[in-house]
């Protein structure tokens, strides 16, 4: 069960997405080991290619404001079943929170939980770059 304040945080950021162009709204909140809670959400751009999931947002803030340690991933998005993290964030993840469980809930708080691990088996990494 996901944590009602948790939850609540999720749907404020949901809320406010800059999803104009495809009216799916995502909301993400990254938890760091030591507890705190960072935020994000999608952010689209009339040159819709631009667009950035919200989970890269909450991650590249976080990383941008010290943050590298994260156990846990919430994603959020509208619909009534959990929505899984696209390819391109999960490889993000996978280099930036290698330790986190992914929790996938919907507004109403149904919610599945996987390792990034086993959401993106045999990802790429950088060992394969210094060979
Ligand atoms: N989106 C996310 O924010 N996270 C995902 O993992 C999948 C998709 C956003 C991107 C775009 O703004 C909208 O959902 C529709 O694809």
């Amino acid at each position: 069960m996901v944590e009602q304040d948790i939850l609540s945080l999720l749907r404020q950021t949901k809320d406010k997405a800059l999803a104009h162009y495809s009216k799916f709204h995502v909301a993400s909140v990254l938890k760091t080991r030591d507890g705190q809670l960072i935020t994000g959400f999608n952010i689209e751009n009339s040159s819709y290619g631009l667009t950035i999931c919200a989970e890269r947002v909450a991650i590249f803030k976080a990383l941008s404001e010290g943050h590298n340690d994260f156990v846990e991933v919430y994603v959020m998005c509208d619909g009534d079943e959990p929505c899984s993290p696209c390819g391109a964030c999960r490889q993000i993840l996978y280099e930036y929170a290698p330790d986190a469980t992914i929790i996938m809930v919907t507004e109403a708080g149904k919610s599945r939980s996987m390792h990034i691990r086993d959401l993106l088996p045999h990802g790429f990494n950088d060992k394969s770059l210094h060979m």
